[in-house]
Order: structure tokens, then C-alpha cells, then sequence
């Protein structure tokens, strides 16, 4: 008997999107860098797996000082990644297969060497001028005391026009003028002309912040005299006007996934920017979950809290229900693993702990993300000096803050550690052979020496691995409505070790168990669920005992059905 579903559906509220650092990922020719055709090379893989979409971080021609978030041409291929030709190659290799491309696109600011801002800075005449923010100085200093997500000032002075441009990131990432409305019509046009090559949808990079509060006003100072910008870049004014011009001018015509990743995101925004009447985006990427270890500024070892944790997806859970769509994430391209910090990456409980927080995760309502190698269950890796490091923003916060005396080198390196972008970075580990089968050359960033146990080879062959568990979660969405669609209740919100939830859909019910702490826990079942004949649809462990009383091992996650 099928359920009402109290939603539109619709092929991306099905799907399940697996992220591709292209930089990481395979590569093909031995220079030690991923690219297109180490994707190709590995489409089956991710068919095997079962993916229903792949996004593709930037492959865009970049000086790459922001691995490729830094577009120079929005037309054309990074060199070291390959050939237009190559891409579509890829592409009819993912389509052939089912698989959907969704492009990142990067449009909040482009690389300084884009012709665009070549153009823009030659001189205060120059049509392209506007195409960027540009600002007098003030008092022979920068117009505002804004601070750049990559540490310093948002501003860099520009000797050939003395004045300065704006850069929400690094100086080598100027900030388009959105508010000009040529700029909106090139990005339109860029936009379409992808749409037209056949591709499926776009993640929109920090698309939350194309649109500045006028005036670009000081912020409060923090004590090294900048300010956050947020309050004054994030949600701006025009923000959802010019979301609105892109969904008629350019997404409306195609049937596509859109995603939008909205730092600062609150509940009232999401449901604007991914509004079930198909007006802006499909849906938003928050980072309220991923920020709950940061508290106390950018940069610390704290931990994940589980109660909060479960407060704030819970919250998403519930408010968006029926109005918006979730996203689902635990690690992406920014972010440490997930595993190293909010499970346990030690050999004993590794693989239980993944498939734990997993099984957490993709038994939510929203479309669930699944980054390259979170589904082997891999790791942080042991940074130990500087010189090992590629990402900007862990570079630069080093500098700045050890530089400062605000930390010093060995706890600026466990920050790092923890929470450094390059955690995610290092190769995908897909065999126990040198360079975990990534590169025959040397990679562009080293390799985590766990390859040997953790790879894709020796798991792809392994019934009981972290890989054919995730495969398993897929299949079930896949299989079963509710998984999609269904109502979400949490349960024990106050536990401090289990995250106890359930799915309804008509008749039909879902009870999801996780034990997020290594120490055994006892849990009496819900009432309803008591006495009750019940199906196990998965679990992490081989065993499991159904019984009012529930024991609960080290890391156990399972998912019990109604029968
Ligand atoms: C987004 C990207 C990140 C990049 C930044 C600037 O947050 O995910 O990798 O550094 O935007 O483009
Ligand atoms: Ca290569």
C-alpha cells in the first residue's frame, strides 16, 4: 500500500550526489594530479557504489590559488586536468552509466587573472572597470576593516588606479559587482551555455554572499582590529532578487540540481532560497552542524557535542519538513573528516563508527552528499610541519595567528590537524600499491600512510566493508519511499551518547539507532515499538537482538521497520 508523500517528487530528492575533488581523485598520466580521465577511469566505480550524481569541484582553468576556486576562464578546462574533449568524454562516460554532472560554479568572485579583472584594474575608464568592487581608501588605508575568510584585510590596493578591490577570499580572488546588472548577464550567459552542453545542475559556491549591504559599512572589531563581514555580505539586500533572475533567466529552462552553499544560513533563509515553489535553488547547503566545534573563533581542537548536534540537525530536520529541502553532509572539500571527528579513527573501531555515522545520516530526509573517500572511511591525516600543508586558508591562518603570537606552532599544527581543509585533501586511496594507486608519479600533496589498510581495492572486495555499506544505504533510499519523504521525530534529545530517531510515512515506520560513543549503552525501546515484531533494514553489526531492552555495543547503529 503506497503512503501519501506529503511532498512534490521529484529525481533530486532521490538522488544520491557524491563529490569529486578532481585534484585528489585519480590521476591519469602520472604528473600527480588528479583529472578528467582518472574520473572516467573510475565511473564504474562510482556506478558500482551507486551514485545517482556526481558534483564536480572546479576543473575550470585557474591559477589555482585556491585549487580552482579561482576561475580564470569559465569556459575552459584546467590545464593540468585536461581537455574540453576530455570533458565530454567524462561526461557521456557518466551519462552512459546514469550518472548525472553537477558543476560547482564559482561566481562570487573570479581569479585576478580572469580578463575580466585584467581588464577592470588597467584602468577607472575601462568598460570592465564596474565588472568588480572598487573602493577609495580611507585615510590611506583600506575603505572598511572587513576581514577576509583567508586572514587579513578583504581589500588589496592596486597601484595602477590607486584605489583598492574587494576580495571576500584570497587577493587572488577579487568579488564580482553583482549589483551591475552586465555582470548578472555574462554569468547568465556562461551558465546556459553549460546547460547546453548537457550538464545536470549546479553547487553554487558561497552564493550567499553575492549580494553586499550598500555603504559595505565597518564591522566590529575583533582584537586584531578587523571585523567579520557577514552581517554585511551575507543574505545581502538583492540576494534572493538576483537568485530569482537566475532561476527565470537560465535554471527554469532545464531540469537541473541546484544547490546553493549559504554560510551563516538561518531556518527563514533556507526556506527563501530553496522555497518549494522552485523559485531560487533546489536546496542549501548550512553549516550550523559543522560549526559546533568552532565556537570559540576559526580556529580550535573542541569537539562535536552530541546533544547539540542532535538539536541543531533535528532542527533542520523538522522546520524545513514540507516547506524546503535538506541537504545532507558530513564532510565535503572544507571540512575534516567526519570520522576523525565525530567518530573513532582508530583501527579497532574505524569501520564501525563510519558505518555508524552513516547510517545517521543517510537515513534523514534531504538528498544526501557522500564526499570521495568518506566511503572507504577515511581519515585525517598526521600533519606534522608546515611545508606538508597546500591549502590557503590553513597556510594563511598559520601565518597570521602564529605570527601574532596568538598561538604557536604546535598548537596552531594540532589545530590543523583537526580541523585543517587538507584533512580531505590528501589522494583517495584506491589500492595498497605506492601512492595508494592515486598517481605513478608524485602526488601534489602527500598521500595518508593508512592507504595500506585503508583502500578502495580491498574493500570494493569485502562483503562487511565500510564501502558496501554505504552502497547498502544507497540501495535502501533507492528502495524505500520513506526514506525519501518520510516524517522525522527525534527521540532522547537529551542523551548524551545515542541519537535515537524515526521515520514515518503513512503506516509505515522507521526506528534509527546510533550509539555515537564507544562505551556500551542500555535503551529501553519506545513504546510503540515494544513487543513489536520488527524488520532490521541495516546494521553495523553482524549480530543484532532485538529486545525491549536494547544493549547497545561500541559504535552500534541500526535501523529497525515496522513489520
Ligand atoms: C567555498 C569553497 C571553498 C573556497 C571558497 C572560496 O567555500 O567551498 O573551497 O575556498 O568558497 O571560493
Ligand atoms: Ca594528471
Amino acid at each position: 500500500m503506497a503512503a501519501e508523500v506529503n511532498q512534490t517528487k521529484t529525481w533530486w530528492k532521490e538522488a544520491v550526489v557524491y563529490q569529486i575533488y578532481p585534484r585528489s581523485f585519480k590521476d591519469s598520466n602520472g604528473d600527480g594530479i588528479g583529472d578528467l580521465n582518472g574520473i572516467t577511469e573510475k565511473m564504474d566505480y562510482l556506478k558500482e557504489l551507486g551514485i545517482d550524481v556526481i558534483w564536480l569541484s572546479p576543473v575550470y582553468e585557474s591559477p589555482n590559488d585556491d585549487n580552482g576556486y579561482d576561475i580564470s576562464n569559465y569556459q575552459g578546462i584546467m590545464k593540468e586536468f585536461g581537455t574540453m574533449d576530455d570533458y565530454d568524454r567524462m561526461l557521456a562516460a557518466a551519462h552512459e552509466r546514469g550518472i548525472k554532472i553537477v558543476m560547482d560554479l564559482v561566481v562570487n568572485h573570479t581569479s585576478d587573472e580572469h580578463p575580466w579583472f585584467v581588464e577592470s584594474r588597467s584602468s577607472k575608464e575601462n568598460p570592465y572597470r564596474d565588472y568588480y568592487i572598487w573602493r577609495e581608501g580611507k585615510d590611506g588605508k583600506a575603505p572598511n576593516n572587513w576581514e577576509s575568510c583567508f586572514s587579513g584585510s578583504t581589500w588589496e590596493y592596486d597601484e595602477t588606479t590607486q584605489m583598492y578591490y574587494l576580495h571576500l577570499f584570497s587577493k587572488k580572488q577579487p568579488d564580482l559587482n553583482w549589483d551591475n546588472p552586465v555582470v548578472r548577464e555574462e554569468v547568465f550567459r556562461m551558465m546556459d551555455w553549460w546547460c547546453q552542453k548537457g550538464i545536470d545542475g549546479f553547487r553554487m559556491d558561497v552564493i550567499s554572499m553575492i549580494s553586499k549591504v550598500p555603504g559595505l559599512p565597518d564591522g566590529t572589531p575583533k582584537e586584531n582590529g578587523l571585523a567579520d563581514p557577514s552581517p554585511y555580505v551575507c543574505h545581502g539586500p538583492h540576494e534572493h532578487e538576483y537568485l530569482q533572475e537566475m532561476n527565470r533567466k537560465v535554471l527554469s529552462k532545464y531540469d537541473l540540481l541546484t544547490v546553493g552553499e549559504c554560510a551563516g544560513v538561518t531556518i527563514e533563509e533556507a526556506k527563501k532560497y530553496a522555497n518549494l515553489d522552485n523559485s531560487e535553488l533546489n536546496m542549501v547547503f548550512q553549516f550550523e552542524h559543522t560549526s559546533l566545534d568552532c565556537k570559540n573563533g576559526k580556529w580550535s581542537d573542541d569537539k562535536i557535542d552530541l546533544v547539540e548536534l542532535k538539536e541543531v540537525m533535528s532542527k533542520w530536520q523538522t522546520e524545513l519538513m514540507g516547506k524546503a529541502w535538506n541537504s545532507l553532509y558530513w564532510c565535503n572539500h572544507d571540512q575534516p573528516r567526519m570520522l576523525s571527528r565525530m567518530g573513532d579513527d582508530s583501527p579497532e573501531y574505524r569501520e564501525i563508527s563510519a558505518k555508524m555515522l552513516a547510517t545517521c545520516l543517510h537515513m534523514m530526509q534531504g538528498t544526501p552528499y557522500v564526499y570521495q573517500g568518506e566511503e572507504l572511511g577515511m581519515t585525517n591525516m598526521p600533519f606534522q610541519s608546515l611545508e606538508e600543508l597546500r591549502d590557503i586558508e590553513s597556510i594563511n591562518a598559520y601565518h597570521d595567528l602564529v605570527g601574532r603570537n596568538v598561538a604557536d606552532h604546535e598548537t596552531m599544527m594540532r589545530y590543523i590537524r583537526c580541523k585543517g581543509r587538507d584533512n580531505a585533501r590528501t589522494p583517495m586511496q584506491w589500492d595498497d600499491s605506492e601512492q595508494a594507486g592515486f598517481t605513478t608519479g608524485t602526488p601534489w600533496i602527500e598521500v595518508n600512510p593508512n592507504y595500506t589498510e585503508i583502500n578502495a581495492k580491498e574493500q570494493v572486495e569485502r562483503e562487511d566493508s565500510v564501502f558496501h555499506y554505504y552502497q547498502k544505504l544507497i540501495r535502501l533510499r533507492h528502495q524505500n519511499e520513506i526514506i525519501v519523504y518520510g516524517d522525522y521525530e527525534l527521540l532522547l534529545a537529551d542523551h548524551p551518547a545515542l541519537y535515537v530517531y524515526t521515520r514515518t510515512l503513512g503506516e509505515e515506520k522507521l526506528l534509527v539507532i546510533c550509539n555515537f560513543s564507544k562505551e556500551a549503552q542500555e535503551m529501553e525501546l519506545p513504546e510503540a515499538w515494544k513487543d513489536q515484531e520488527a524488520e532490521v533494514l541495516i546494521a553495523n553489526y553482524e549480530d543484532v537482538q532485538i529486545s525491549n531492552t536494547m544493549k547497545l555495543r561500541s559504535y552500534e547503529a541500526m535501523v529497525l521497520r515496522n513489520c
